[in-house]
């Protein structure tokens, strides 16, 4: 039984995740998201996605330490990609920096927990680089999550912060066959190697119709400032022809499942005595977005994806903007990289067709 993607052709089957985008339902390995993210922290989820189950104690404590000690080797690497780590942009780091590694030169058991690794010490190390200080050092007692955040923010491992991007992680770690995943496993199917099916995802995570949307859309919840400017703002903008950010999804047409996850994870860092006066603002801009969105676009079904959330979650534990979309291929590496096995049992390539509709020669067919 498949739902991810109905209306799209189907290219793989898989084990990993399922999208059913009509009664906003995100399976991951037989978990829905929402019952996930309260089992599960980020190393779990990489077990579970990796090998079909949830790591028990022991699994688990030798998986958070492989991933310490490959977050300790990921940067002693950084000084030598100083240059990649110079890019303006957080996803051409994260791209240049990847892209230097050499999967020949990594046992291949331990190609997983590297990548996985590599890409928060990378994202954490370019965010200082940018903020003119010197990379931190991993500490790989930690968890995942929480050295991530120690490395890339100015409130090191704070508990509360840390959960709440743990269940970021969980959330984001995978989503059907969304584009940079199929893009991974297209590189994947030709038999190319894993450092390069990676590099080529981000390549996609990159756009701001997929993985770029949450710096977006926290500039748009800023240039709103207030809830009552949101109908104006929202009205010019779509006068304009230009899209609301963080609205609208390719499978959904109900609400994104991820945002509520998301939404419950900043309310308990409220709890935790947190200021986030950017969520009540995001409901009051979501509401009118979706008002407006349907009475223009009735047939389309427009409401808010993940990425709205996200903006929210991701500022309000201190991330700068800049590394909303690095910190979306922290996550979405785990999911990518069980794609890519997953995709290399099968010895088939993904070579799609397409319609023609160029011009005919002149020259008619031979009977
Ligand atoms: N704001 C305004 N209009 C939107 C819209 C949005 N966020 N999302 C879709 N639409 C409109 C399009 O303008 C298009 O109108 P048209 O038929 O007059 O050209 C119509 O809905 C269909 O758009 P299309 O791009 O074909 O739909 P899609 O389902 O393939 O698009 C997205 C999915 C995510 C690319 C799209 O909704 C979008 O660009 N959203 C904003 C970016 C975003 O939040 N990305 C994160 C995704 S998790």
């Amino acid at each position: 039984m498949t739902h991810d993607g109905l209306d799209g052709v189907v290219v793989a089957e898989t084990c990993l995740s399922d999208v059913d985008g009509e009664r906003g339902r995100l399976v991951i390995r037989g978990h829905d998201v929402e019952a996930l993210v309260e089992r599960a922290d980020f190393e779990a989820t990489c077990g579970l996605l990796w090998t079909g189950e949830l790591p028990g104690p022991a699994e688990h404590a030798e998986l958070r330490r492989a991933l310490g000690r490959a977050r300790v080797r990921a940067f002693a690497r950084v000084r030598g990609f100083a240059q990649a780590l110079q890019a303006s942009d957080g996803m051409e780091a994260l791209r240049g920096a990847l892209a230097q590694l050499r999967a020949s030169e990594i046992p291949e058991l331990e190609l997983r927990t590297e990548l996985v690794a590599a890409v928060a010490v990378f994202a954490a190390a370019w965010a200082r680089t940018r903020r003119g200080a010197p990379p931190l050092a991993p500490d790989p007692s930690l968890g995942h999550a929480a050295d991530y955040l120690r490395m890339a923010s100015a409130h090191g491992s704070d508990p509360a912060r840390s959960r709440a991007l743990d269940a970021y992680l969980v959330t984001a770690a995978d989503h059907g066959m969304n584009a940079s995943t199929f893009t991974a496993r297209v590189v994947a199917s030709t038999d190319s190697d894993t450092v390069s099916a990676v590099v080529a995802a981000l390549g996609s995570l990159k756009g701001p119709r997929h993985g770029g949307a949450p710096g977006p859309v926290l500039a748009m919840l800023d240039a709103i400032g207030a809830p009552e400017n949101a109908a104006a703002w929202i009205a010019a903008e779509l006068d304009a022809g230009r899209r609301i950010m963080g609205m609208g999804h390719r499978v959904y047409r109900v609400r994104d499942p991820r945002a509520a996850v998301l939404e419950r994870a900043v309310e308990r860092l409220r709890g935790a005595g947190l200021r986030s006066d950017r969520l009540d603002l995001a409901r009051a801009v979501e509401r009118v977005a979706v008002a407006s969105l349907g009475e223009r676009r009735p047939e389309r079904r427009l409401a808010a994806n993940v990425e709205f959330s996200t903006a929210v979650l991701l500022d309000a534990i201190g991330l700068p903007q800049e590394l909303f979309s690095p910190t979306f291929a922290v996550a979405r590496m785990a999911g990518w990289l069980a794609h890519i096995d997953e995709q290399r049992q099968s010895s088939r390539i993904i070579r799609p067709g397409s319609r023609y509709v160029g011009p005919l020669p002149e020259t008619p067919v031979a009977a």
